[in-house]
C-alpha cells in the first residue's frame, strides 16, 4: 500500500556540535508558531539514564531499551525524566560525550526513532540533530545543514559553558568538538552529513537574527503548492 503523504511541514536543521542549531531551530520555530524536537536531548537523555542507573553502556540492547522505556516530558525550556526535572543535567559535559559514544548503535538509533517522528504535529516542527533530514524526516520540505568553522564553535561554546559558571580549557573544547564531530561523520548508521536536498549555511560569520532570516526566507521562498505551508 502507498503511504499518503505527512501533511505536517517539517524544517529539519542538521550540522555539527554547536553549530548553533538548538537556538536557531527554537527561534525558527517561535517565529512560526511551529513545534520544536532537539534530538540530541534525546541522546543526551538516554545517556544520562545509562549513568543513572549505573547500567552497563557497552550492553547496548540494554541501552536501546532503557531509550525506548523511558518517561520523557519537555516543557517549555524544561526536560523531565520520571517526572525529575534535568534539564541542566543532561548538559553536562560528560552526558554529553557519553550520548556521542552510543549514538552510533543502530539499536539505540532505532529506538527513539518514532518518539522523535511522534514530534511531527500540526501546525509544524522544527527539528534539530543530526539526521533529521537523511533519516528521521526525509520527506520534509526545508532542509538545512548549518555549519560554522571550528573555531566559531569553539568560541560559543566555551561561551555557553561560561554562562552556566564553569570555566572551560579552550584547547579540550577544541579537541573535544573535533573528535564528536569525527564520530557522527565516520559512523556507518545514520551519519552526520547533508541530505543531497539540504541548503548549506555558514553562519560562522552571521549573527542570530541574520541566520534565524535566513532559514525564515527559504521557508518562505518555498513554492506555494507545498502542503501545510503558512
Ligand atoms: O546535539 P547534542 O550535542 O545535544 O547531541 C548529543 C549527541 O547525540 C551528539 O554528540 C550526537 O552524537 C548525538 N546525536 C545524534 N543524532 C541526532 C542528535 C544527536 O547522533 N539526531
Amino acid at each position: 500500500m502507498i503511504k499518503p503523504p505527512n501533511l505536517v511541514p517539517v524544517i529539519a536543521i542538521d550540522g555539527p556540535t554547536a553549530s548553533g542549531k538548538g537556538t536557531i531551530a527554537q527561534r525558527v520555530a517561535l517565529a512560526l508558531g511551529w513545534h520544536v524536537l532537539d534530538s540530541g536531548a534525546l541522546y543526551r537523555l538516554a545517556a544520562w539514564l545509562v549513568l543513572d542507573r549505573n547500567a552497563d553502556a557497552n550492553d547496548i540492547d540494554q541501552v536501546a531499551l532503557l531509550a525506548r522505556r523511558m518517561d520523557v516530558k519537555f516543557e517549555g525550556t524544561q526536560t523531565f525524566m520520571s517526572g525529575v526535572d534535568v534539564t541542566e543535567l543532561i548538559r553536562q559535559e560528560h552526558v554529553g560525550n557519553l550520548a556521542s559514544r552510543l549514538a552510533p548503535h543502530a539499536a539505540l538509533r532505532e529506538a527513539l526513532l518514532d518518539r522523535q517522528r511522534a514530534f511531527r504535529v500540526l501546525p509544524g516542527l522544527v527539528a534539530d540533530g543530526r539526521d533529521m533530514g537523511t533519516v528521521v524526516f526525509p520527506d520534509a520540505p526545508l532542509k538545512i545543514f548549518l555549519t560554522a568553522d571550528v573555531h566559531a564553535r569553539t568560541a560559543r561554546r566555551c561561551h555557553q559553558l561560561r554562562e552556566r559558571g564553569e570555566f572551560p580549557d579552550e584547547k579540550a573544547v577544541f579537541l573535544d568538538l573535533q573528535m564528536r564531530d569525527e564520530r557522527d561523520m565516520q559512523r556507518t548508521v545514520a551519519p552526520l552529513k547533508p541530505a543531497v536536498d539540504a541548503h548549506a549555511l555558514d553562519s560562522s560569520t552571521l549573527t542570530v537574527d541574520q541566520t534565524v532570516d535566513h532559514v525564515l526566507a527559504l521557508w518562505r521562498a518555498l513554492p506555494a503548492n507545498l502542503i501545510g505551508k503558512n
